[in-house]
């Protein structure tokens, strides 16, 4: 790091997120609560060493007013956030439609909206101009905090259009982009109207670099010629995604794909893989907590004499929730001697409320909960207990705790951290995880876990019988592997390597130049 009067200063990071990690709520005029989230990224990046992190993203409310607006800047000022505001109208083209109704569907294999899914929020052309003003109005505000130096990480498919805005900005600014969805085959892209486009502004293609900044550790200071460039770093959870995302750049811009990445005229942009982990000893804290023993304790006896399932999801099509409850039907059917030793907890956390098909969802798993529920219940107990809403930290670890078979059953599912949090909370249970083999996780825990299809209902239920009744020491043998993943392969691990990659990737964009 640069040295000041003796003094190593911290490398400073700009983390571009669609949403920052706290929620809003205003109380007046000029007051505003925050309730910080501590989420993956947040945990990730509070654990990094020798970096001094800075957020800038939407905090998920409409402030019209510039009273509102500064009073909330001050605010989220002291959390080491700085807020993007987005107005109505934005939010329904960018966020509802272009992310939402377009981007995050097509990423997941689901395809592309029919006209009448379009309907609600315009044309594609419109929803893809607001998506570009969008991104242009979180460049704006990187660009006036920004100082020379410092490393700009954008994250997921929300601001594919940021790496551009940035160069065009400044081309000489360190930036990274990393992408927590999957990125599909080509041959799924290239269905994409702006195909081409999207993919040329995450590589910022048209720009080159022109002068390198002095590195913080070393004395290179080296004038680039115009025919080099920067490098941005592109990364993804899996091998499988960088692969595609490279195919699609051969494919669609007859780009060259190199081992490295993607190399344009001279130009490489560097793809990798970097897969996200957890903050597993968070999880392991709290389960110490006489708080969440005697949740633990509640559940325990609640739940006395049954088998415990949970599935823990934002209730979104990509997670496979209505598949899940289906196989769970299909296993009580087929195995009536389980029907009243084992309940299916499922937690779905709403999400995209204003986005037309996530509404559909939640009437269809209603119906099918009731429907299930009124065909195996009793007078005093119902095989699914289905919730609409989150849980806070504490009753959620209490919840894997208590767990004997966790279902993951995704659709698609970029990592799907949620089987990692209940594998670090089963040190003393070792319950089975049954995960869908079209999430992330299959690559880390696919050994540990049972694997399935989640589109085979059937499948998907003889593995609950077999999770059921699994001997001991083959439950033992599938958590201790897991186990070991998830705590040696923490986020902590995942935010330091990118980071740390990133300014090899620029050192080694100096080099190359100096040859
Ligand atoms: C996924 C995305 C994240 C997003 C999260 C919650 O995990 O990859 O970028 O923040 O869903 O979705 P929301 O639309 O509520 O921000």
């Amino acid at each position: 790091c640069r040295a000041s009067e003796g003094k190593p200063m911290k490398q400073r990071l700009l983390v571009v997120a669609n949403r920052l990690p706290v929620s809003a709520v205003r109380r007046g005029e000029d007051s505003w609560s925050l309730d910080i989230s501590a989420g993956g990224l947040v945990s990730a990046l509070l654990g990094v060493r020798d970096v001094d992190a800075k957020w800038i993203g939407w905090a998920g409310v409409n402030v019209p007013d510039e009273v509102g607006q500064r009073a909330l800047t001050k605010a989220l000022a002291e959390k080491r956030c700085i807020p993007v505001f987005l107005d109505e109208e934005i939010v329904h083209q960018y966020y509802n439609g272009y992310c939402n109704n377009i981007l995050w569907p097509l990423f997941h294999y689901l395809g592309l909206p029919q006209e009448d899914r379009l309907a609600t929020t315009r044309s594609f052309q419109s929803q893809f101009d607001a998506y570009k003003r969008a991104n242009q109005m979180f460049a704006d505000v990187v660009n006036q905090h920004y100082e020379e130096g410092d490393v700009v990480w954008c994250h997921d498919y929300h601001l594919m259009f940021l790496p551009k805005c940035l160069k065009d900005f400044n081309s000489r600014m360190k930036v990274g982009w990393f992408l927590h969805t999957p990125f599909p085959s080509s041959e799924i892209h290239r269905t994409l109207p702006s195909r081409s486009e999207l993919l040329k502004s995450v590589l910022a293609a048209d720009l080159v670099g022109e002068r390198l900044l002095p590195l913080w550790e070393t004395d290179l200071s080296i004038e680039l010629q115009p025919s080099c460039s920067l490098m941005v770093i592109h990364s993804f959870h899996t091998y499988d995604y960088a692969r595609h995302f490279v195919s699609a750049c051969t494919r669609i811009l007859g780009l060259e794909g190199t081992p490295e990445g993607v190399e344009d005229q001279g130009k490489l942009t560097r793809v990798a893989a970097f897969p996200i982990g957890i903050d597993s000893d968070r999880f392991k804290r709290a389960l110490e907590l006489p708080a969440v023993k005697v949740h633990i304790n509640e559940l325990t006896q609640r739940f006395a004499g049954r088998k415990v399932m949970l599935g823990v999801d934002r209730l979104d099509m990509i997670k496979g929730i209505p598949q899940k409850i289906l196989a769970f039907e299909k296993f009580l059917e087929e195995n009536s001697e389980w029907r009243d030793k084992v309940v299916l907890l499922q937690i779905a956390v709403p999400t995209r409320t204003d986005v037309p098909e996530y509404q559909k969802l939640t009437s269809q798993v209603h119906e099918i909960v009731g429907r299930i529920n009124g065909r195996f219940g009793t007078l005093t107990a119902v095989p699914i207990h289905h919730l609409d809403r989150s849980l806070d930290f504490h009753a959620l670890c209490a919840l894997y705790a208590v767990t004997d078979v966790a279902l993951v059953t995704s659709l698609r599912d970029g990592m799907n951290l949620v089987s990692y949090e209940f594998v670090a909370c089963q040190g003393a249970k070792k319950g089975v995880l049954i995960l869908s083999e079209f999430a992330g996780a299959a690559q880390s825990l696919g050994a540990g876990a049972l694997l399935v299809n989640p589109w085979n209902v059937t499948e998907v239920a003889n593995s609950i019988a077999y999770a059921l009744e699994m001997p001991a020491d083959e439950r033992e043998k599938r958590h201790r592997h897991n186990y070991a993943h998830v705590t040696t392969h923490t986020a902590q691990d995942w935010a330091e390597t990118f980071v740390s990659e990133l300014n090899d990737t620029v050192v080694e964009a100096q080099l190359r130049t100096r040859q």
